[in-house]
């Protein structure tokens, strides 16, 4: 049989492709945008026919049905990242968040600690050999298609391909259902004074010839403003959205002085509209790669000048890092936090920078703490982090004495909160704040 005879004999209605599933099968869905929602939609629908399925996703999106009150008897979700969608789930019997390094993910599914039952994905068309693209989602969606027992693909008419390592031919594929709805969009956010300032300040570290990993957000859109004047930029990111793709155009990102990967954008997943989504199809300067390499520290390295920017929600004055959760209650994730920050900082001239507004919960509170919250998670250690910058300066930590840290840290604070870190500050190092 040719590619589209292989092609056509695996199509089939989502209800059918679903029906496959079977009780205490673990279930891994694909990442953010990229997540499969006709075939989600359809595995809900069959729910009584299902008991104790494990859904293993990340970033959830979209409606996260499978974690309401009521499921728990067909459906355990098992969060990769806590997102809006799962938070209260996570916070209650009815789903559970498994520590990880986002790189590593790949191997907890190859190599025996969660192995994958079904892979649930969402495909471009097949192209001319009939190979799809991984699209908007390749991170951790081609790890567990390439070792998952069943396959069942959602081949959807807008999903952009992307190059790279990004591809599964037809005939490696179980069951395929055929849609055609729009990929999820993240509308940009708004971009505030803080912001703004914030972007400045991280911008100031950025030198001509860089390359960047950004997160997702206001702040790091916010940076991306004030890059307009600098030359050859690069991009090594676990994720980009639409603000790259202006830059692109406006000729500051080039990746030419890229010393990996030279004149391309490496990514392992995209967030955006569908400016971006149109920016990155078959375009050979955008190349996707499983997420156990593009965020592996000893890859990410190889970028010299690299630029890591991310947030948090509170910062200790020893410069400990929660970027997951409030207290004991589980907000988010550590992603790829760590994996870039160690990238960063072991890259000849890397910088890895945490940005965050001085203040949460609209002003009422510091975040930089005298300790974190009890049960707080310490995601990015005092011995990992180097610039912290918020809305009022910069504070650089690698290579600072307690006292050091501490200073530079309430040096940033809101003024609201110095008084209150300054008395910490006298208490525990029974000495005067200069
Ligand atoms: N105390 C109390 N509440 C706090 C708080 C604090 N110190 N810090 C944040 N919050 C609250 C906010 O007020 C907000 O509440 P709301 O939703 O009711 O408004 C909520 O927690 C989310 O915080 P916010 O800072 O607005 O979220 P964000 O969208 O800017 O994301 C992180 C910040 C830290 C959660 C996010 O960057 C993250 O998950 N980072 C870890 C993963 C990572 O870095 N990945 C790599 C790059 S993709």
């Amino acid at each position: 049989m040719n590619w589209k005879e292989i092609y056509k004999s695996k199509l089939v209605s989502a209800e059918e492709a679903v029906s496959k599933i079977k009780s205490n099968d673990r279930v891994v869905l694909s990442h953010a945008v990229g997540e499969p929602s006709v075939l989600i939609d359809a595995m809900v629908k069959n729910k009584d026919n299902y008991e104790n399925v494990e859904i293993v996703h990340m970033v959830a999106m979209g409606k996260g049905e499978y974690t309401n009150e009521g499921m728990e008897k067909h459906f355990i979700h098992n969060s990769l990242f806590v997102g809006a969608s799962t938070r209260k789930a996570v916070n209650s019997a009815r789903a559970d968040y498994t520590p990880c390094f986002f790189y590593e993910v790949p191997r907890l599914f190859k190599e025996g600690y969660m192995p994958v039952d079904v892979a649930l994905v969402q495909l471009s068309r097949p192209d001319a050999h009939g190979f799809c693209s991984f699209g908007v989602s390749n991170d951790y969606s081609k790890p567990a298609a390439d070792c998952a027992k069943l396959i069942i693909a959602e081949v959807n008419e807008n999903m952009p391909r992307t190059m790279g390592d990004s591809f599964i031919h037809v005939s490696d594929i179980d069951y395929i259902v055929e849609t055609s709805h729009p990929i999820i969009e993240l509308k940009p956010p708004k971009i505030g004074d803080v912001e703004k300032s914030i972007g400045r300040y991280c911008a100031s570290l950025i030198e001509d010839g860089s390359t960047l990993q950004l997160g997702i957000g206001a702040i790091p859109d916010a940076v991306l403003l004030f890059l307009k004047d600098k030359k050859d930029l690069g991009i090594h990111s676990e994720m980009i959205s639409d603000g790259v793709v202006d830059l692109v155009d406006a000729g500051v990102i080039t990746n030419k002085k890229k010393t990996l990967h030279p004149g391309k954008i490496v990514v392992t997943f995209l967030m955006g509209t569908k400016k971006l989504y149109d920016f990155v199809n078959d375009n050979p300067m955008v190349e996707a790669y499983p997420v156990s390499y593009v965020n592996d520290p000893t890859v990410i390295m190889k970028n010299y000048k690299m630029v890591s920017i991310n947030s948090c929600v509170q910062v200790d004055l020893m410069g400990q890092i929660c970027s997951e959760s409030i207290g004991l209650k589980q907000i988010s994730g550590v992603g790829g936090q760590i994996d870039f920050i160690r990238g960063a900082s072991m890259a000849k001239d890397g910088k890895s920078i945490i940005a965050i507004p001085s203040t949460a919960a609209k002003g009422k509170v510091s975040r930089i703490v005298p300790l974190l919250d009890e049960g707080a998670a310490v995601t990015t250690s005092r011995n990992d982090v180097d610039y912290v910058i918020t809305e009022y300066g910069i504070a650089r930590l690698k290579g600072k004495t307690l006292k050091q840290r501490a200073c530079e840290l309430i040096n940033i604070a809101h003024p609201d909160f110095r008084e209150e870190l300054i008395k910490e500050y006298e208490i525990r190092f029974n000495c005067k704040f200069l």
